[in-house]
């Protein structure tokens, strides 16, 4: 979808189609009030009433009217406009805020993924256009809208991109594809990017991840990809599960479990995003993505309960549960992040744990670490780029549930509750003393995936971590 401002009022603006947000208030005094009562319209938000003959679109808001209803509004907005005939659409916006807020929608909202499709349906609708006049006659000056726009286009662009990887199939991103894809946004995007395969990871004793990956045809890959911009502000390190498929291994998932486990790869899907959007914006921040890119499966060399394995960083893990198996892979990609990058924060994105949802419902992305105050600025960062974060708190007992008799940590707790944590107490045994207080993992299984539509999110990848990461690297490495 082309998204394009106009510094022109939105009667002179030539489209197709007008979209009018309309709240109960405003709807008292609509010019087509008795039209759109009598077609049943009520103003309720995300309620839509096309009144073709007036070439009109009109979408109902609640009288909250946060950027967020909007948002959610303009996706809901765009999508029904894509299912006519015609090809632009035009709309005013109110505050800049707003305006980000509604290019999200559009290009959000109009995302389809239709590569698997034999014969893809593409919409008419092309243009989305924008008035920098209000509705109420007043106007925003025309250059603070133009850096939203262009800025916002590259990260709900980056947003889409990570969608489109996670959507693909097992069989298509495989490790070894995950590493192309890498390598070819690093040629476009002039990052250094750096490849391990399976003797490189031996190399580097990295027993955990290989152990995982064992079991599968397709060996894994440690990807590394680097933004290093002159003098930047700030070293920052993302570190992604890349699991691009999780059948559980030994451990087998049931049947209607592992289904949409594609999506295991999420949170690296989401790191090489996050660093195609900072170099595209050109931040001064130096932005490292880690990537552990395996698949978890069965056969007669899979990993299994009861192994003992010797992570990078030297600690011993006994294995009880093999379907545990992203704490591992992490546990040696932060030991080799660390090693090789000395960073001012550490962040892991990882669709870690089904007890997240659990805690936190299936929309909300799990804030853990030891740093109270960085874990605020992340959800202060989660509702002012329209993702949910919920902190999910540590404490000594829960710790000591993942003690092992035998090795020095056990990779599954020995209490069904409180999962999450447990897992992301787990990862703390991979972080280095002097950066404890520089980590923030962040649980997205829940957030990553949706198999129905809500907010801005179609079927599929949602691209859950990169709005949040921007707009935090943005406000806090200035
Ligand atoms: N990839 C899963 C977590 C997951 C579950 C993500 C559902 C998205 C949706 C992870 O590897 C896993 O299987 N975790 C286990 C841990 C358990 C064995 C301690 C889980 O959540 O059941
Ligand atoms: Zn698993
Ligand atoms: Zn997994």
């Amino acid at each position: 979808m082309n998204v394009k401002l106009y510094n022109q009022p939105l009667e002179k603006i030539g489209a197709e189609l007008t979209l009018e947000f309309v709240d109960a208030k405003t709807f008292e005094t609509h010019p087509h009030h008795a039209l759109l009562t009598q077609a049943g319209f009520k103003a309720e938000q995300e309620q839509l009433c096309a009144l073709h003959e007036h070439r009109l679109l009109v979408c109902g808001i609640d009288k909250e009217m946060s950027d967020e209803l909007y948002r959610s509004a303009m996706a809901t907005a765009v999508k029904s406009a894509m299912s006519y005939a015609y090809t632009s659409l035009k709309c005013s916006q109110y505050t800049p805020e707003r305006f980000r807020a509604l290019i999200e929608g559009v290009v959000l909202g109009s995302y389809k993924f239709e590569s698997y499709k034999s014969e893809p349906k593409p919409s008419k609708l092309t243009e989305v256009i924008f008035s920098n006049e209000n509705n109420d006659g007043s106007s925003n000056a025309i250059d603070t809208l133009e850096t939203i726009l262009t800025q916002t286009l590259v990260i709900a662009k980056a947003t889409n991109f990570v969608r489109s990887l996670v959507n693909q199939t097992p069989d298509d991103m495989t490790p070894k594809q995950m590493a192309i894809t890498a390598d070819i946004l690093a040629q476009s995007n002039n990052l250094e990017c750096t490849i391990l395969d399976v003797n490189g990871l031996e190399d580097e004793k990295m027993f955990a991840m290989l152990s995982v990956g064992r079991g599968s045809a397709h060996p894994p890959r440690l990807i590394h990809l680097a933004y290093k911009p002159e003098n930047p502000k700030r070293v920052i390190t993302l570190v992604g599960k890349g699991l691009t498929y999780d059948s559980g291994g030994l451990s087998l998932k049931a049947a209607t479990s592992m289904v949409t486990m594609k999506m295991d790869k999420a949170g690296g899907c989401a790191v090489m995003g996050i660093i195609k959007a900072v170099s595209e914006l050109k931040l001064d921040i130096e932005v490292h993505a880690f990537i552990g890119a395996v698949e978890n499966m069965i056969s007669g060399n899979a990993y299994k309960p009861d192994d003992v394995l010797r992570a990078k960083n030297g600690k011993t893990i006994e294995v009880r549960n093999t379907d545990a198996e992203g704490r591992l892979v992490l546990a040696d990609v932060l030991g080799y992040a660390q090693e090789n990058v000395k960073a001012d924060f550490l962040f892991d994105y990882a669709t870690l744990t089904g007890a997240c949802m659990v805690a936190l419902g299936p929309y909300t992305t799990g804030v853990m670490g030891h740093n109270e105050a960085l874990k605020q600025e992340w959800i202060e960062a989660g509702a002012a780029s329209g993702e949910y974060c919920g902190m999910l708190p540590f404490n000594r007992h829960l710790k000591k549930l993942i003690k092992s008799d035998l090795a020095d940590v056990c990779n599954v707790s020995s209490k069904p509750y409180g999962g999450a944590i447990t897992a992301a107490l787990f990862l703390d045994n991979f972080i280095d003393e002097d950066m404890k207080e520089k980590w923030v993992h962040f649980d997205i299984a829940g957030s990553a995936y949706t198999e129905s539509a809500w907010d801005v999110h179609t079927y599929g990848g949602t691209g859950a971590g990169v709005r949040m990461t921007l707009n935090w690297l943005m406000e806090h490495c200035k």
